[in-house]
């Protein structure tokens, strides 16, 4: 579905990760794991009048200069998602990094977008059985965070770890992030309540300058020498850096864990046109033992173990 939204809010989780919320008409049925795909809006953007860059945002002020929209829409994991009176209102998260996400940034409240999704298959739709272990490195928390309020929503259970470079680049929440592996403990024994959908993150910095000291491998790795009893029948979920995603299959794999990764592409149409977003899969109905998928359609979330890293 492609429309129209609006922009209702826009603002800064850490020095370079941004949440922005748009309310659009109406929405098809989305789960965790599904993305949009953002561009400028045809008719106020095509002369860049709506993307001057604003001063409230240093990334964007910073230059001192507008910011056009990219030409090709960027991909955004969806991180939440609600009904708003009539509409819906969507959350994207986005680390500032290239044209698009500066792009992002440089927009105000009631700035049009041009919006298509819900894209992609996502990850299974939580029950109350679920139990989840997230692990994000990087901007791969928007999915899992989403993730994470779904099945606790829903009466499973989920935590998370997420890793950063450093305490600056943390854009979990503060009443989410938990320093110390041992309080994890209340979460994972806890029944979550329908009421309180926050999951705890563990927060794991490379520097050391917040929560675990370490990368979020390394964190999820000390989570199970720690809980390892407690996580019996959990599953992995994971996004972020490939190579994260990739360490962290291998660890599943080898101590019997399901893992489901959410993987990043570049994606230039978005809906299984252009060929651009193949990953190469296992398959024993394939002659050669594997073939390519398309991350836009067939994923972006796939069973880890299959995915040829
Ligand atoms: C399914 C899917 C979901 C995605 N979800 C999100 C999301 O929730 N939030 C989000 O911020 N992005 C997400 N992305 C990535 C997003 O689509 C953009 O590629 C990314 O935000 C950079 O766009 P840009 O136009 O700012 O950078 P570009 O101008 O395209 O790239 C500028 C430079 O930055 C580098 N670069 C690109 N991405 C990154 C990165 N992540 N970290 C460091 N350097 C980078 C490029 O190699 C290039 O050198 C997702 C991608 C896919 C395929
Ligand atoms: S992005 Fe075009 S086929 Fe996947």
């Amino acid at each position: 579905m492609l429309q129209r939204a609006q922009v209702k809010t826009n603002r800064a989780l850490c020095r370079e990760h941004f949440v922005v919320s748009f309310t659009v008409p109406s929405f098809h049925a989305a789960t965790p794991g599904q993305f949009v795909h953002l561009g400028a809006d045809g008719e106020d953007h095509a002369n860049g009048a709506n993307v001057t860059a604003s001063c409230a945002r240093p990334n964007a002020s910073s230059s001192g200069q507008g910011f056009a929209a990219p030409f090709l829409r960027r991909a955004f994991s969806i991180a939440g998602l609600r009904q708003a009176g009539e509409g819906i209102e969507i959350d994207v998260l986005y680390r500032t990094v290239g044209v698009g996400t500066h792009w992002l940034a440089a927009l105000q409240p009631g700035d049009a977008i041009s919006v298509m999704g819900p894209l992609g298959t996502g990850f299974a739709k939580p029950d109350p059985k679920s139990r989840v272990l997230l692990v994000a490195g990087g901007v791969g928390l928007p999915p899992l965070q989403w993730l994470a309020e779904s099945v606790r929503h829903r009466g499973g259970r989920a935590l998370g770890v997420s890793g950063a470079v450093s305490a600056d680049l943390v854009a979990v929440p503060k009443a989410q992030c938990v320093s110390a592996i041992g309080d994890l403990r209340v979460a994972l024994e806890a029944t979550s309540s329908p009421h309180d959908s926050s999951p705890p993150w563990l927060i794991a910095t490379d520097d050391g300058t917040h929560g675990f000291h370490g990368n979020s491998v390394d964190a999820l790795g000390a989570v199970y020498d720690r809980f390892r009893s407690s996580l019996a029948g959990w599953t992995v979920c994971t996004c972020g850096p490939e190579a994260m995603m990739r360490a962290v299959s291998e660890f599943c794999l080898k101590q019997s864990i399901p893992c489901f990764a959410c993987l990043e592409r570049a994606m230039s149409c978005g809906t299984g046109t252009c060929q651009s977003c193949v990953v190469a899969l296992d398959d024993d109905q394939d002659p050669q033992g594997w073939r390519y998928r398309l991350c836009c359609i067939d994923g972006p979330v796939f069973d880890s173990s299959r995915v040829r890293w």
